[in-house]
Formats: structure tokens, C-alpha cells, sequence
């Protein structure tokens, strides 16, 4: 395939999308006299404007026009259960009967109950628990760089861990600077210089920076499947090499499992590749579909936090934090996860498989060259996850988020703005091309999948 020149076709998608929404646009012309962009999430304001959502149940959200959409971005990746799983809802629904559940500013039992279960499944030794992925990647830093008293912060080219201060460097590919810049304005410029961006799968280039730089390395983050920058796992051989460099020079091993923690199994996945982190950040499906996020891990690490380490690092406060009706769904979920693992993960992993599949095939047949990832691998038995691409070159790896964001490579306006209008116009709704399957999945949505796919590349064929 050449590179295209999509601004016909958007224009023509835009406007049947436009057409056949009028509700989502009006709230959408609201949200724009006060909201900046209209709505808090970028990556949820697509143009000309994102559906409103009405309901969501399972597999399915209805919008404010009326249409019902099959869902594959599922609350953000945190929906494993699909929209508002019964099994949570009637957990809160009991809590609020009874008159609890709101806000106490106490601590009730659910937290100690979650955050027993997280030790339980990760390996941990301490939780702290915070409100979102972003906080808890940013106290994971904190702690690290207190405990070792060091300065430098490795995270990988493509790494998304939410905007905080650490993280701001090498999130999107620059046909130029590749992941090799600041994100943001308004960062002190010393903590520009303090992160450092690495090739994710390289391990050699960690091996060289270690040995060149390892005295002044606080903490290596890293998620071992890596989410945002192209639904990929990390090889064995790469985190094996990062524990071992972090041991070797005493740094801090920092697993972000916001994305992948019970995701691929009821618990955290380093232990798929039996790697320990010293620090483990979780969030998304933990929280059972409230915002719940958690710090795990070494209990000499943890307790710097804690009031007997001093506060040296002053991870201890947040209003909402541990709170009562996002702990019970939180503790509902991951015993639900727990007790029903064995069904879960394995349907949940022939499911992404076939949606990997039926992606690849179809465009494959109407004349796209098209490649997913999210496949498992030998440490990862099997994934929900999956991400279309549209190479140019047939058998280009795509092992990396340079690979799979580097227009030169892939066509990144076909499998973003493009794909994602002409899918929901067929009522699909993915993340430019990415999301991941849930238990709510049936093989009859599958099969509306595959029809939908088939009429977008016909569409786009002819466009
Ligand atoms: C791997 C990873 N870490 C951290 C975050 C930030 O989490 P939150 O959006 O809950 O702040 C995300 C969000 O998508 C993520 O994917």
C-alpha cells in the first residue's frame, strides 16, 4: 500500500457521521461553550464530535441518537466484564439500599479486603491505594527516587503513564525526533533532563545505558504489555534483563501494570514472566469501573509513604482515595476474577484471537494489507487486546511503538480518525483501530464485527 491523501475521505465520512447524530452534536456544541475541547479526555474527542453516550450494558452502548453500538474500547480498557456487569452493579446497588457506600472520610473494611487480594495476586508486600493510573505512576517515581536518593528516570519510547511530571517525555512518535522529546510546556526544565527514553524490546540499550549511566538510575517503568504505545507484550528476555540490571545496579524496577494488570490473568502479569518488580502501579479493571488505582510492592520501598518511615515521601493523602462504593466494586471485581479465572482468561484470549483474525482476513480479502498486534507470546499465554495496522511493507516487524506509529511505516491516518468514523457508522466503535474484547463478547458480535469491517473497507475502497 502507498501513502493516501485522507482529506477527501474524511470529509465525506465526517459528514455522514454528522447526518445521522444530531443529539451527540447539539450536546457536543454545549460542551464546547464550556468545556475545552468539549470533554476532559483527548483521546475521546474525536471529530466532527464523539457519540454521547445514553446507556451502556455489556458489549453494547446506545447513544444519544439512538444508536446501538458494539463496544470494543470498554470503559477505557477497564471493562472486562463488559458495561456495568451485573455482578458489580447489584454489589453497589445492595451497598446504596443499605444507606452506605457515599464518601465517609473513614476507612472501611472493603480497603483492607482489596488490598489484601492484591497482595495475595501480585506479590506484593504493601498497597496504598489513589484515584487514577496517572497518581499512582507519579507516587511509584517518588518513591523510587526517594529510596535510592537518585534522580534519573528510564521509561520507554511510546510509554503512556499518564500525565504527570516523569512521564511527560517520548509519548508520541515525531517523524523527526522520534520519542526523543517533552510533551508538554510548563515542566521544570531539570525534569525534562532527568527522564530518559529508551527503546521498549531493546535490551541492549538498556544493558548500555545501565553500564554507562547506572549509578544515577532511581527507576526503570515499564509496562510489561504495553498498552497506548501499540498493544505489545515485552519480550522475556526484556524484562528478565531489566530486573536483572535494576538488581545488579540498584535501581528501582517499576512494572505499570495499569493496562495489563488482570488482564491476562487474575493477577499481575510480570508473574506470567516470572519477574518480580520492586513497585507495581494498577488501575482500570481493578477499580470494577470506578476510579481506583493502587501502588503495590516491597514493604522497605512502600513504607517511605508510611507515617514509621517518616513520610519521607508524601504519598498519603487524596479525599477520595480508598473510597467505600469504588472499594466493594473494586474488592466485587477482582474476587470475581479470582474465583472465575479459569473460564475468563482463556475465553477472553479466543476471543481476541478471533477479533486478531477476522481483522487481519477481512481487510486482507477486500485488499488491505493489514497486521494486528496484541498477539501473546511465549510468556503471555493469550491476549484480549488488539490493535490494527496498516503496514506498507508486507512483514515489516511490529514489535515496537516506533514501528507502528512511524507514518513512514504504517499508515497511522487509516487505522486512527479514518478507521474509527467508517466503524461507527456501522455501529462499532473502537479506539483508532484498538481496544479488547470482554466476557460480554458473544461470537454473534463477532460476526456483526466481521460484517461491519467488510462494508468499511468496501466503503473505503470506493471512497
Ligand atoms: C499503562 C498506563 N499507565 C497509566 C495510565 C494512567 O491512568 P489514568 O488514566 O487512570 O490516570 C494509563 C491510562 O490509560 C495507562 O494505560
Amino acid at each position: 500500500m502507498k501513502p493516501r491523501d485522507y482529506t477527501q475521505i474524511l470529509a465525506e465520512l465526517r459528514s455522514a457521521y454528522a447526518a445521522r447524530a444530531p443529539k451527540s452534536a447539539a450536546l457536543n456544541e454545549r460542551a464546547q461553550r464550556v468545556q475545552v475541547d468539549g470533554g476532559s479526555h483527548a483521546l475521546r474527542l474525536m471529530q466532527p464530535f464523539p457519540p454521547r453516550i445514553a446507556a451502556a450494558s455489556g458489549a453494547w452502548v446506545t447513544d444519544e441518537d439512538g444508536h446501538r453500538i458494539l463496544d470494543f474500547w470498554q470503559g477505557h480498557l477497564a471493562n472486562i466484564l463488559g458495561h456495568n456487569p451485573e455482578v458489580v452493579t447489584t454489589a453497589l446497588s445492595q451497598a446504596f439500599a443499605d444507606g452506605s457506600g457515599l464518601q465517609t472520610g473513614f476507612t472501611e473494611r472493603y480497603q483492607v479486603e482489596v488490598a489484601e487480594l492484591l497482595c495475595e495476586r501480585t506479590g506484593a508486600e504493601r498497597v496504598r491505594f489513589t484515584t487514577s493510573g496517572t497518581l499512582s505512576t507519579m507516587y511509584a517515581i517518588l518513591l523510587a527516587r526517594a529510596f535510592t536518593g537518585r534522580d534519573e528516570v528510564l521509561k520507554v519510547g511510546g510509554g503512556w503513564h499518564g500525565a504527570q511530571p516523569w512521564a511527560l517525555k517520548g509519548i508520541g512518535f515525531h517523524r523527526e525526533q522520534g520519542y526523543q522529546h517533552i510533551e508538554t510546556a510548563g515542566l521544570p526544565p531539570a525534569v525534562c533532563e532527568e527522564v530518559v527514553v529508551m527503546r521498549f524490546n531493546d535490551p541492549q540499550m538498556l544493558r548500555d545505558h545501565f553500564r554507562k549511566y547506572g549509578d544515577r538510575i532511581a527507576c526503570f517503568i515499564v509496562e510489561p504489555f504495553m498498552g497506548a504505545g501499540g498493544y505489545m507484550p515485552a519480550t522475556r528476555d526484556y524484562l528478565q534483563t531489566a530486573r536483572e540490571l535494576a538488581t545488579q545496579y540498584g535501581a528501582v524496577l517499576i512494572f505499570d501494570e495499569v493496562i495489563a494488570g488482570f488482564r491476562f490473568r487474575a493477577g499481575n502479569t510480570g508473574a506470567l514472566y516470572g519477574v518480580q518488580p520492586d513497585l507495581a502501579t494498577f488501575g482500570k479493571i481493578i477499580g470494577g469501573g470506578m476510579p481506583v488505582a493502587a501502588v503495590t510492592g516491597r514493604a522497605d520501598i512502600m513504607n517511605l509513604a508510611g507515617r514509621p518511615g517518616g513520610s519521607r515521601v508524601k504519598f498519603s493523602g487524596g479525599t477520595y482515595s480508598g473510597h467505600p462504593a469504588s472499594m466493594l466494586a473494586s474488592r466485587t471485581m477482582l474476587r470475581y476474577l479470582v474465583e472465575h479465572e479459569a473460564e475468563i482468561y482463556p475465553r477472553l484470549a479466543a476471543l481476541g484471537d478471533r477479533i486478531r483474525r477476522l481483522l487481519e482476513d477481512v481487510f486482507a480479502q477486500e485488499g488491505f494489507y493489514a497486521r494486528c498486534t496484541g498477539w501473546g507470546n511465549d510468556a503471555l499465554p493469550g491476549s484480549s487486546i488488539f490493535m490494527l495496522h496498516f503496514p506498507y511493507q508486507e512483514g515489516h516487524p511490529l514489535d515496537a511503538p516506533d514501528d507502528v506509529f512511524n507514518p513512514a511505516v504504517c499508515d497511522v491516518t487509516l487505522n486512527g480518525d479514518v478507521l474509527q468514523l467508517a466503524l461507527l457508522l456501522e455501529d462499532v466503535h473502537m479506539m483508532h483501530a484498538h481496544g479488547a474484547a470482554s466476557t460480554a463478547h458473544t461470537e454473534t458480535d463477532l460476526d456483526f464485527l466481521e460484517v461491519a469491517c467488510r462494508n468499511v473497507a468496501r466503503r473505503l475502497k470506493q471512497l
